[in-house]
């Protein structure tokens, strides 16, 4: 199946999925208005996630703590961005999530399904206390959050049958990652979408490597502005490109 690579976002939307360059540039210019005004928390993620990573990386250096250090931090801009463009071309109903933290990606679903008029993220986490820069009203709406410290079991007891979209951005060790898509591909919809935020090339790290074994799928990975690095798989491509381009 097909592997490729893209230098960014734009590259992707626009070069693989033949989205509109104007039309890409509409989408940026409403997400501004729509999430800079509209969600004005989501502009205090970047403050809080700043102290929390301060704080994680003394713990780090000063007692060991590894497990605290690992993933306290949010999606980048350009992350952020892109799955609120991508969920308004394909209109998911349901989103799961993985890896909760400030909410930063479950708010950008969340507004993006606003935008749609319907869907629902749900979001898991190890941490109760995760999700503190989602809005509350969103978490009665369209935001369902969910903390376990069994995070593998509450997975496979929140997962829909037949859901749309999987976003991974909990713990990236290669082990965790294939432990949950043993739990959502069964799960997931024939047209479904896998994503998984650090699949860092580089590094070769846990989700890079696991959706490179997705044999049947097509696999996109794209660069961010760190070396991050973005994963995106489906498996049948035409069918998404055909869907987004006759909507747009
Ligand atoms: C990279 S952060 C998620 C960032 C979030 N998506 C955002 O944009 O704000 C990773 C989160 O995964 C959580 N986590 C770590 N291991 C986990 C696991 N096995 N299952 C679920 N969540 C886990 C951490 O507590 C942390 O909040």
């Amino acid at each position: 199946m097909k592997r490729v690579f893209c230098d960014n976002f734009e590259k992707f939307l626009v070069d693989e999925l033949g989205l509109k360059k104007n039309k890409y540039d509409e989408f940026l210019k409403e997400y501004r208005v729509t999430l800079g005004e509209k969600y004005s928390s989501a502009n205090n993620f970047e403050l809080k996630d700043n102290i929390l990573r301060k704080i994680y990386r003394k713990l780090w250096e000063v007692m060991g703590i590894k497990k605290l250090a690992r993933g306290a931090i949010s999606v980048q801009p350009d992350v952020g961005i892109f799955l609120y463009i991508f969920t308004q071309l394909t209109k998911p109903k349901v989103v799961v999530e993985t890896g909760t933290f400030a909410g930063y990606s479950a708010v950008h679903f969340s507004a993006a399904m606003k935008k749609n008029g319907f869907g629902k993220v749900i979001t898991t986490d190890i941490n109760p206390n995760a999700g503190w820069g989602i809005p509350k009203k969103l978490l009665n709406d369209n935001i369902e959050f969910h903390a376990s410290q069994e995070p593998l079991s509450l997975l496979s007891t929140i997962t829909p049958k037949n859901f749309d979209l999987f976003f991974h951005d909990s713990d990236h060790s290669y082990e965790n990652v294939k432990n949950e898509l043993k739990i959502v591909l069964p799960k997931i919809a024939s047209k479904g979408i896998l994503i998984s935020h650090d699949s860092c090339r580089r590094t070769q790290s846990g989700p890079f490597k696991a959706f490179s074994e997705l044999d049947d799928w097509h696999v996109f990975f794209i660069d961010s502005d760190n070396d991050q690095g973005t994963v995106l798989a489906v498996k049948d491509f035409d069918y998404l490109k055909k869907g987004i381009l006759a909507n747009n």
